[in-house]
Formats: structure tokens, C-alpha cells, sequence
């Protein structure tokens, strides 16, 4: 059988980063044989597909209220000890060009290949096994014995970086959990996060004419202490709402609740609308609400509150609350999200009390790690999320 010192369970961001920053910590003079397994034909899949094939690396704003978790503390500590500026000063060493889109949100001026190129650069030494599925992993002795498609092999120590459920066309599987299950870990349910919701056939009756249509919207969820609020671009589409600011809420959404959309955020809309009736004019509330919404959008939520064509003149004030309350606090009940198929990122995973959070070992199972999206910590949209499989892979490899 094989022998290595690590053994790296995925060959996604996590394990990759890993790789490369285990051989960095290496002190002078000391070498590790590490293998990084993957049933995937090339590494880092999901980076060559993020932030539409620009890489959204980072985020400069990553620190722990930008993610989920059972324990929303476990993340701080490896996100101190590694940073978004750290990877960008990788990234500038490598020379690779970047810029801020918005919120903080760091891309490739060029392409995601940049990125996946930095890293196989930086784990030069160790050894990448492709197309190599990894079945199980048990404890024998000191250390670890991995079955695999091609074989048995053995490591002192095993980082499992397999990723979440998400896009299982991709690559992904559920076997982190399986492992961690195996070795007595606990779980938080797994559930597609970022994801698009999916509606109902009356608020699919409003959405589907309207497909491609882009607004900045607010939108929120749960109440009082739990409430979550985004404030970006919402899109609607054939299959419902869409866009970043309703994949941020899906993170946060559970089945049966309703969330809540302000289409016209930092506006009075009701006073703005008793403003324009009192100058008088025979426009129709449509054409008025076109004053705060593109044109389409406000003629169907005109239709549907039964006041196409209808003058703004002839809306008492009870009617003008009535559409602003409408645009302005627009409830929805989804029926549910469109699943695995599309999450950009699983929500929940290796229940974080059986790790260490600064080595993200499993504190009852020495040798066994788990980093990346395997782990109960998923950050919100926008680079967080690669954020922490550089930070979390930078703790375990600093204690390997
Ligand atoms: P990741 O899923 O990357 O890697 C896991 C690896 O394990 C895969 O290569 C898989 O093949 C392998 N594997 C699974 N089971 C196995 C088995 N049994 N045997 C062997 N190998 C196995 N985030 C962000 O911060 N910025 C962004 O721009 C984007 N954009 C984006 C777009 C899209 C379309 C998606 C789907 C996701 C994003 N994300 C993102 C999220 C980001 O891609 C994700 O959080 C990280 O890739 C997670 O890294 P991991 O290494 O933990 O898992």
C-alpha cells in the first residue's frame, strides 16, 4: 500500500490552497509526501466556473458576520490568520491583475484559470491523482487507510476538502459527511444555499412577462433578532426571482416562510405618489410609478392590482397606500428553492463543535481535518466563500 505523510480529500479550493500552504509552512530542511485525491478529470472545477469565469477571489469585507453557521464565532480565528489581503498579496505576486467590482467583491481582470494555475504553482512537490474517487476513509494505527477507486493507500493525516452537495454534475458528493459521520462527527442538515426560489403560480403569473428585467431591490427575511436584509440586484426570470438579492436570502430561507421585497428602496413612495396626483395632470398610475420602476414593471403590478389604465387623478389616498405598500412590501411565500442542481454553496455541513477552529481538526479524531465547504460556516455571496477555503485550509495547514 502507499504511503504519505497528508492525504487531501479534494482538489477544489480548499484542498488545493492546502496543498500549497502546507508545503510553505514546511520548516527548512523538512519535506511531507502529499497526495491530493480527486474523481474529477481537472482541478479547482468550481473556480474555473466562479464569478462568471473571472473568479470572485475574495472579499475585502470577509470577517464573520458575513457567514452562516451553528457557531458564528468558529470562523473568526481562521479568518485572522489568514485575511483577504493575504491571498490578494499571492495573487499580486503571481501577477495576476484584479480589480473591485462592487461591495468589496475581488475578481480577475483576465480569467479563473489565473487562480487555479496560482495554486497548482504553489503545491509544485506534491502529488495532484485525478480521476480517482475516494470511497472511505478508516482509522488503522497512527494513522489512516483511504480506499479508492484505484486503490488502497495510507496517510498519517487526512484534510477532507470535498465540498458541499451543490452541482453534483460538477463533482460533488456527499462523502465529507459520510466520512465525518463514520468517525462520530455531527452534522447540521445540509441545504442548497444561493440558490433561486422558486413561486407559485400567481407570483409566477407577475414574473414570467417579465423575465430578464433587472431592479435594485431590498430583500428581507425572518423578524425582529433573525431578520436578514439585502439590498441588491433582483432579476426576475422564467422560473420566478432570481439575482444576487435573492440569492443571498435563500441562505437564509426556510420552507414555509415568506420574505419581503421593497422594489423602491429610500423612496416615500406613497408621499411621491400624492405629490404627483396634487400637480395635478391625467397621467395613469402606471406612468407615475414608471417615476420609480422601470416602465414594464410598473404597468404589471398596475394590472395586477386591478388599476391598468386607470388615472392617477382618480386614486384616493387609500389607493396610493395600498400600490406603495405593494411595491414597497411585497410579501412572498416561495414554494421552495431550485435545489442542488443550481446552489452556488451547501448550507450547514460538519457541525462545527467537533473541530478545533484554529486547525479545523476534529478534536475527537487526531490526524482528521475538515476544511472548505465541507464545514458548517457558508459565507454570503460575493468572494466569502472562497475567502474561508483559503482561510480554513490555511489553519489546518499550519498545524500539519
Ligand atoms: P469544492 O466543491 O470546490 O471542491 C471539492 C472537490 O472534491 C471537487 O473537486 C470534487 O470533485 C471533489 N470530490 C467530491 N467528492 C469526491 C470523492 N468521493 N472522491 C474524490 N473527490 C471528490 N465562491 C466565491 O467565493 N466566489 C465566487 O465567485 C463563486 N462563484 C461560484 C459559482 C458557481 C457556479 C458555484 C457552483 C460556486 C461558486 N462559489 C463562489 C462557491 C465556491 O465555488 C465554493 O464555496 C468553493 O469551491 C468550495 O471549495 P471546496 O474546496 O470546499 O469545495
Amino acid at each position: 500500500m502507499e504511503q504519505f505523510d497528508t492525504a487531501i480529500l479534494g482538489a477544489g479550493a480548499a484542498g488545493l490552497f492546502c496543498a500549497g500552504s502546507i508545503l510553505s509552512a514546511l520548516p527548512h530542511g523538512k519535506s511531507q509526501r502529499i497526495a491530493i485525491l480527486d474523481h474529477a478529470k481537472a482541478p479547482g472545477e468550481k473556480i474555473r466556473i466562479s464569478g462568471g469565469g473571472r473568479c470572485n477571489f475574495t472579499n475585502l469585507s470577509a470577517a464573520p458576520d458575513r457567514f452562516l453557521s451553528g457557531n458564528p464565532r468558529f470562523c473568526a480565528s481562521a479568518l485572522a490568520g489568514f485575511g483577504p489581503g493575504d491571498f490578494v498579496a499571492l495573487v499580486d505576486r503571481a501577477g495576476i491583475a484584479w480589480h473591485e467590482k462592487t461591495l468589496g467583491q475581488l475578481f480577475c481582470d483576465g480569467s479563473a484559470r489565473q487562480v487555479i494555475d496560482m495554486l497548482l504553482h504553489r503545491m509544485r512537490g506534491t502529488e495532484l491523482r485525478l480521476e480517482t474517487r475516494v470511497d472511505s476513509v478508516e482509522s488503522v494505527g497512527e494513522g489512516f487507510c483511504l480506499r479508492t477507486s484505484r486503490g488502497d493507500l495510507s496517510a498519517r493525516q487526512v484534510v477532507v476538502a470535498t465540498g458541499g452537495k451543490s452541482i453534483p454534475k460538477m463533482g460533488a458528493t456527499g462523502i465529507g459527511y459520510e466520512i465525518a459521520a463514520r468517525f462520530g462527527l455531527d452534522l447540521v442538515e445540509p441545504r442548497p444555499g444561493l440558490v433561486p426560489l422558486t413561486f407559485a403560480q400567481q407570483d409566477l403569473d407577475l414574473c414570467r412577462p417579465l423575465a430578464g428585467l433587472s431592479v435594485a431591490a431590498e430583500v428581507g427575511h425572518g423578524a425582529r433578532r433573525q431578520r436578514a436584509q439585502f439590498r441588491d440586484g433582483l432579476l426576475f426570470t422564467h422560473r420566478g426571482l432570481s439575482g444576487p438579492a435573492i440569492l443571498q436570502i435563500s441562505s437564509f430561507w426556510r420552507p414555509g416562510e415568506e420574505i419581503g421585497i421593497d422594489l423602491a428602496p429610500d423612496s416615500d413612495l406613497a408621499a411621491g405618489l400624492r405629490d404627483l396626483r396634487g400637480q395635478g395632470g391625467r397621467i395613469s398610475v402606471a406612468s407615475a410609478l414608471a417615476r420609480w420602476l422601470p416602465g414594464r414593471l410598473a404597468e404589471a403590478i398596475c394590472t395586477d392590482l386591478n388599476l391598468a389604465g386607470a388615472r392617477l387623478a382618480d386614486q384616493s389616498n387609500a389607493a396610493l397606500d395600498r400600490l406603495a405598500r405593494r411595491v414597497q412590501g411585497w410579501v412572498l411565500r416561495p414554494v421552495g428553492t431550485e435545489g442542488w442542481r443550481t446552489a452556488e454553496v451547501t448550507v450547514g455541513g460538519v457541525d462545527t463543535r467537533g473541530l478545533e477552529s484554529r486547525s479545523m481538526q476534529a478534536k475527537a479524531v487526531p490526524g482528521l481535518y475538515f476544511i472548505g465547504e465541507v464545514v458548517d460556516v457558508t459565507g454570503w455571496l460575493g468572494g466569502y466563500n472562497f475567502q474561508w477555503a483559503w482561510a480554513s485550509a490555511h489553519a489546518a495547514a499550519q498545524a500539519i
